[in-house]
């Protein structure tokens, strides 16, 4: 299946403010300004899916956001526009739209669990691309999450915030990820990125140890398998818990729990996918924690031998990539100027990211644009990035 790329060319913010006046604008008097909160998309440099494994992972925010504008009401209803869509609708807190409304939605009710909440006329717009891998989900979630508290005149620390949104993906719209996208979306700063240890939900930001830059390469494809995948890895991971845990006799809650030895001494326990499937998380979280100190020491090759090593057992062992971004990791591989990069989000399509020399950006940049066609697909898109700060409030003037 291939994908629309999304307006990149206007500012979100500039867009959300006008769908709101547009929409709503004249329905009822406006004492006040808009609100306007804006959260940014993601990349994950090292730890693909160890978060729903309890394990580290190594994300950086996008300078691409969703920005949703907002003014209260005095009734408990949501009225939502989406101005990427041209689509509005109402629903009062009972009600669960489908859609992209299903996110906003499910926000405003786990928020409603913990803060008193007003009804908001909401309006939204992307420069985030839908469904490549990129978190454009977590991003309206947190956005809206934080326009809901502002024109509420509640404040919830940024932690609280992502893990209200993180529910609301999993309760609301029946998702089994983890905390990763929404944490990424909520807690990173700029030119820096997030380590994360998602069982103990510690966090420190890793300044780059020097000039890097982001080159985005979306395939433009999102292959069937993707949903269906992903809850079968959930679920494998789970089994080869299980199976350790009898084998060994400990108390095994996780694959944070098991490190390449315990593995290596059980391995003859598990049949050869559940073995793949655990040691894909296993060494994943060692390259977490090498790419970690690698980054902030500025040893930017170590870093891409590690991102190159998250590609190959996503790839081989976890399998879950596929044609469209192993083309896109091998070209980015063969560009000067390139550290290292992989597959980022839940696979089987969606988008690769590439580590490179900041002063080299913009060739690199023209030189796998001007390849990606023939050497990745016809849908493809390739964009470059800086790490960017998480979801926050803007001022609207
Ligand atoms: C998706 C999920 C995340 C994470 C990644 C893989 O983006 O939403 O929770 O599991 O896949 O790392």
């Amino acid at each position: 299946m291939t994908r629309q790329s999304s307006d990149s060319d206007s500012d979100p913010k500039s867009r959300a403010i006008a769908g709101l006046r547009d929409t709503f604008d004249g329905d009822v008097p406006r004492a006040s300004d808009p609100i306007l909160a804006v959260a940014p998309g993601r990349v994950n440099l090292v730890g693909g899916h160890t978060d729903y494994n309890d394990g580290l992972c190594l994300p950086l925010a996008v300078d691409r956001h969703v920005a949703v504008a907002a003014w209260p009401r005095d009734d408990d209803v949501i009225r939502a526009h989406a101005t990427d869509f041209g689509e509005t609708t109402t629903f009062d807190p009972d009600d669960s739209p489908d859609g992209w409304a299903a996110y906003v939605a499910a926000v405003a009710r786990v928020l409603r669990e913990d803060v008193s909440l007003l009804g908001a006329d909401l309006a939204i717009a992307s420069d985030v691309p839908s469904g490549a891998g990129l978190s454009s989900s977590a991003a309206l979630e947190l956005a809206v999450g934080q326009a809901l508290l502002g024109v509420a005149d509640e404040t919830m620390d940024s932690t609280g915030l992502a893990l209200a949104c993180w529910r609301a993906e999993r309760e609301g719209v029946g998702v089994e990820c983890g905390i990763l996208d929404q944490f990424a979306s909520g807690l990173c700063e700029p030119d820096a990125a997030l380590f994360l240890d998602c069982r103990s939900r510690e966090f420190e930001h890793v300044a780059f140890g020097g000039d890097v830059g982001i080159l985005v390469v979306d395939t433009g494809v999102s292959h069937e398998l993707a949903d269906s995948g992903y809850n079968d890895r959930v679920r494998e991971c789970r089994e080869a818990v299980a199976t350790l845990a009898a084998a060994s006799g400990l108390d095994l809650t996780s694959l944070r729990d098991v490190d390449i030895d315990l593995l290596e001494r059980h391995a003859d326990a598990l049949d050869d996918v559940h073995y793949r499937r655990a040691r894909h998380v296993v060494s994943e979280n060692e390259r977490v924690e090498t790419a970690r100190k690698a980054l902030a020491a500025g040893d930017f090759d170590t870093v891409g031998e590690a991102m190159y090593g998250s590609h190959e057992s996503l790839r081989d062992d976890y399998e879950v990539s596929c044609a469209e971004l192993d083309a896109a990791v091998e070209l980015a591989s063969e560009t000067d100027g390139v550290y290292g990069a992989r597959m980022t989000g839940g696979g089987f399509g969606g988008s690769a990211v590439a580590l490179v020399d900041g002063s080299a950006l913009d060739r690199v940049e023209r030189e796998i644009r001007a390849s990606v066609s023939s050497r990745v697909g016809a849908t493809a898109n390739v964009f470059a990035c800086r790490p960017s700060g998480g979801v926050r409030l803007v001022a609207t003037d």
